[in-house]
């Protein structure tokens, strides 16, 4: 029997033992890949198409990476920072996994990075979009296949501008991704002469907005920008029409305000206009052939969240291929994951220095119940990665 250093010792000791002990025997083991995402509460249904879209690539490689037979293993976050440390020990000593994927809420990442960095397990971030992952806390072997949340609102401050809106309110989750959100926002709209009239910050995951909407109906700004996502977004966009503002105050977002909810929001997200690193009717074949595979696979739409997991495992693939399937040679793993090129279905995919996808952002409106895509707001977005060094 081979025994593992994960078998042998555990979190604080791994470190120093590290140097003394072999690395973890691969050989024809399956390759577990852990899933640290939301199964149940406001992201449930972004953590279910990551995981779907990561299925739907690992059936399209034959169900092998590296040559090893794929086993995933799903943990549900419950989108809860307290307990990532928790929940990723579980992944990493008790299930033993071989690469770690997730999570989707930028709080749980910030608290599993410690681990992560300490454990030196090739790490994909399937969604949170935390700057310091790949900014301040940036190490060799943590990837993201989805984006920082400043690609997917900096842009947003432009087309706002362009179009004439000189005043907005903005409104969002009171945590990381809400407040860097905001913030990149604020940096491009103050550049542009704009002016932020009131911040409206709501405790993650209320979705009782309507003491606010009356609030922003007052103010009466020239436009509204907003962070939310999943069952919260469903419900905000049909709470803003519900009260009379959809017609008299534009609203914007990152994508997220309308992705995998545009069937719930109904009539009540036409004319929405957001930025994202991704829309369903981008008209280049990996994205056709991946939306046709994935509605045959589970019967549902693709959104953004199937796009990064579905990029995660082909990202893997192509990584797996150079070392024959040897997670434990990190160095030249990582050296493989940051040669990654691939047509994904957002288009041309490559990495940063600081590992984070350099992509192109898209001005989408909701017309006729679908996404259209207006054009590109950010060519080749890449991330500023404040604060990363990256030790070689
Ligand atoms: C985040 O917490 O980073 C996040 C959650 C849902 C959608 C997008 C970003």
């Amino acid at each position: 029997m081979t025994l593992s250093r994960r078998t042998l010792i555990g979190a604080g000791a791994t470190a120093a033992l590290s140097a003394v002990l072999p690395r973890r025997a691969y050989g024809a083991a399956k390759l577990r890949i852990g899933l640290l995402l939301p199964y149940s509460g406001t992201y449930a249904g972004l953590g279910n198409n990551i995981t779907d879209g990561m299925k739907l690539a690992a059936a399209e490689h034959g169900g092998k990476l590296g040559g090893r037979e794929v086993e995933f293993v799903p943990v549900d976050d419950e989108s809860d920072p307290s307990k990532a440390p928790a929940n990723v020990n579980k992944l990493v000593f008790g299930e033993k996994v071989d690469v770690l994927t997730g999570p989707v809420h930028s709080g749980v990442a910030m608290a599993m990075m410690q681990i992560v960095k300490s454990e030196k397990l090739l790490t994909i971030v399937t969604n949170a979009g935390a700057q310091a992952v790949t900014g301040a806390l940036c190490v060799p072997h943590v990837f993201r296949t989805s984006f920082s949340n400043w690609q997917t609102s900096y842009p947003a401050a432009d087309v706002m501008l362009k179009a004439g809106h000189k005043k907005a309110v903005l409104m969002f989750w009171n945590y990381a991704v809400g407040i860097e959100s905001m913030a990149a926002f604020k940096e491009g709209y103050a550049k542009g002469g704009g002016t932020i009239v009131k911040e409206i910050a709501v405790p993650f995951p209320s979705a009782e907005f309507q003491a606010n909407l009356s609030d922003i109906a007052a103010l009466k700004p020239d436009a509204v920008f907003v962070f939310f996502a999943g069952a919260g977004a469903a419900k905000f966009v049909k709470d803003y029409a519900d009260a009379g503002l959809r017609d008299r105050i534009p609203l914007y977002g990152s994508g997220f305000l309308t992705e995998g909810v545009l069937a719930a929001q109904g009539a009540a997200a036409e004319g929405i206009k957001t930025t994202l690193h991704y829309a369903d009717s981008l008209d280049n074949p990996a994205n056709r052939k991946f939306r046709e595979a994935f509605k045959k696979a589970t019967g549902r739409n693709a959104d953004v969240y199937a796009v990064q997991g579905y990029d995660a495992v082909n990202a893997l693939a192509q990584a797996l291929d150079k070392v024959k399937g040897d997670t434990g040679a990190l160095k030249e793993l990582v050296a493989a994951m940051e040669s990654v090129r691939m047509e994904s279905p957002r288009g041309a995919f490559r990495f940063s220095k600081a590992h984070n996808p350099i992509q192109d952002i898209y001005l989408r409106q909701v017309k006729g119940g679908q996404e259209v895509v207006l054009g590109v707001a950010m060519k080749d977005a890449d991330d500023p990665a404040t604060g990363c060094k990256m030790p070689s």
